[in-house]
């Protein structure tokens, strides 16, 4: 619920943190990955797909599916919750945000200097070289990767001829080390920690909250369901953040009467 000491909270934070998940992306018209009946791991196989083992042993499949997903991120907007995240950045004296998302939503909605702690997936790298990949246009038709399960073989790398891959973080992969270390540094250092549609199953991201829990700053949490995060949060704000973040935002920074929620 918003109180009265969330948004005194909110209203004099100094450096506030935020970490999102795919559930801010969903209003958006980008699939979860553990929602019931309609997240990804709910439909297809992570250790295929999200595996450096699984593209080795079937590089089109896997290289199809992510192109699916690219060409769906391509055709949604940033929603309101997006938004809202990009005007706080105005707002506010500091704001971190960390994305476990590899969409570009946040950086559409005016986001600068997202955190992008899972990578992205418009930008593929060779698996042996690790040379940057340009996407051809071709591939941002709306009409090229109608299916899921549509093989599509990756292309290959300009300078020594390995396979493309996408720049996505997999199962069984480091973080990016730059990421992780500003990352860490915000949650360490922050006064206020808000923690936005997401499961807190996957670490290291799950831990950036816990580590601003434990030196004792406040943490929001914003999901439609209770997490891992439920029990240690200071505020538990149970909604989609589509409707939450506005709600909120308005309560703080725009409404005289926000005290009075
Ligand atoms: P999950 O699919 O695990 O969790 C999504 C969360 O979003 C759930 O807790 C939902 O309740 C919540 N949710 C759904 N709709 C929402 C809405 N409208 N507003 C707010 N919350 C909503 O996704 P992540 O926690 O992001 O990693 O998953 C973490 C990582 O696991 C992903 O980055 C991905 C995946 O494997 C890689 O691909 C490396």
């Amino acid at each position: 619920m918003i109180n009265d000491t969330l948004i005194k909270r909110l209203r004099e934070c100094q450096h506030l943190a935020i970490v999102t998940g795919a559930g801010i992306s969903a209003e958006s018209g980008i699939p979860t990955f553990r929602d019931a009946l309609t997240g990804l791991w709910e439909t297809y196989d992570a250790e295929k797909l999200a595996s450096e083992h699984g593209f080795r042993e079937d590089p089109s499949l896997v290289w199809g599916w992510y192109e699916w997903r690219r060409h769906n991120v391509l055709q949604t907007k940033p929603n309101p919750a997006h938004k809202i995240i990009a005007q706080l950045e105005k707002q506010l004296p500091k704001v971190t945000l960390i994305t476990q998302n590899v969409d570009d939503l946040h950086e559409r909605a005016g986001s600068t200097q997202v955190l992008h702690l899972h990578g992205s997936i418009h930008q593929a790298r060779c698996l042996e070289c690790g040379a940057p990949y340009n996407y051809p246009q071709y591939a941002d038709k709306p009409d090229s990767f109608s299916f899921p399960e549509q093989k599509l073989e990756p292309p290959h790398c300009e300078c020594c001829h390995g396979l493309i891959r996408p720049g996505v973080v997999w199962f069984g992969e480091s973080l990016p080390v730059d990421v992780w270390h500003y990352a860490e540094e915000a949650a360490e250092e922050c006064d206020l920690m808000m923690v936005i549609g997401t499961s807190s199953l996957v670490f290291p991201a799950a831990n950036l909250p816990l580590l601003a829990i434990g030196r004792g700053t406040p943490a929001i949490q914003v999901n439609p369901t209770d997490t891992q995060l439920s029990q240690v949060a200071t505020f538990n704000l149970k909604g989609k953040a589509g409707v939450i973040l506005p709600r909120l935002y308005e309560l703080a920074f725009i409404t005289e009467l926000g005290m009075k929620c």
